[in-house]
């Protein structure tokens, strides 16, 4: 109360200084809640605008794939570069310090397995648990075209609902099956819907002609890596994707099954972050890999 304020400084009002109103850094951002608001500056860097999170989920379903055996033992070294990590519910318990202190973007789709149609996925976490884990965002595939389109889509509809509820960005992976293309005409439609239905990121695949995907989704794209390429190539898609308008990449196999991950990954930082070159981050990637 003001009579307790027994201060002898003089009060500051600053009557000539309107306040602010600051506008939200990311890409058709800004109509959010603080607390949703707060979970995206947590997984983009404020400064650069960008993200490098680093992808360990394959295994819901597809086993213990090739670099995530022992997620234990290769991972658990990388996850002190990468800006948020995407895993399962599963291993985030299992396996990942909380002390680590990365946002989370947690997989929260699944069922099927490689032995199966892969588009018949189920919610896979309630939000109730998400919140519980403290995550930044939640991530849902949809296979647009696949033989459960509209079921994807009402997943990511149903997490779309609860997210905005209590605050819980839902990052929508577009999914690239085998009888998919993967052309601009499909990624485009692809993200466009997923944004349109209210994913508040979206990840999907590099390729041709992705400035005008990017331009015509209202909200951030990220880029998987998708299989694994020389490291070169996965570098100089890393930089064709930023220079194209994504916010980022959600990168797995080509950072953990690259010979030198912890190389791999500071290399991809640098392209995401500081605008360096393929060239010289391939220069770079090569001077750690050899020390
Ligand atoms: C795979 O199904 C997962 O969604 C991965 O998170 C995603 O494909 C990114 O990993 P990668 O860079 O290995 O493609």
């Amino acid at each position: 109360m003001a009579e307790h304020d027994l201060s002898e400084k003089r009060k500051e009002y600053f009557l000539d200084t309107p306040q602010k109103n600051d506008t939200f850094f990311l890409k058709g951002s800004s109509g959010y809640d603080w607390g949703f608001r707060n979970r995206l500056a947590r997984i983009f860097s404020p400064k650069s605008g960008r993200t490098v999170m680093l992808a360990i989920d394959h295994g819901y379903f597809q086993g213990p794939t090739t670099g995530l055996e022992r997620i234990d033992v290769t991972i658990k070294p990388l996850v002190p570069f990468a800006d948020a990590l995407m895993c399962t519910r599963g291993i985030l318990r299992s396996v990942i310090n909380p002390e680590s202190g990365n946002p989370v973007v947690m997989r929260a789709s699944g069922g099927p397995s490689i032995l199966k149609d892969l588009s018949n996925e189920q919610i896979a976490v309630n939000m109730e648990d998400a919140l519980r884990m403290n995550v930044s965002a939640v991530a849902v595939q949809v296979f647009v075209g696949g033989e459960c389109e509209t079921q994807t889509i009402n997943n990511m509809i149903r997490l779309v609902d609860e997210g905005m509820r209590y605050g819980m960005p839902v990052l929508g992976v577009t999914a690239v099956g085998k009888d998919l293309a993967r052309d601009s005409r499909y990624i485009g439609l692809a993200s466009r819907m997923l944004a349109e239905l209210g994913a508040a990121i979206i990840k999907t695949y590099f390729c041709d002609d992705f400035d005008k995907v990017v331009a015509a989704c209202p909200v951030p794209i990220i880029i998987a890596g998708g299989k694994k390429l020389a490291e070169f190539e996965a570098l100089t898609m890393a930089r064709n994707a930023i220079d194209a308008g994504a916010s980022g990449v959600d990168m797995g196999r080509n950072i953990f099954q690259s010979d030198a991950p912890e190389a791999m990954i500071t290399a991809v930082r640098k392209v995401v972050h500081e605008n360096m070159s393929a060239v010289q981050a391939f220069e770079l990637y090569t001077e750690l890999k050899n020390r």
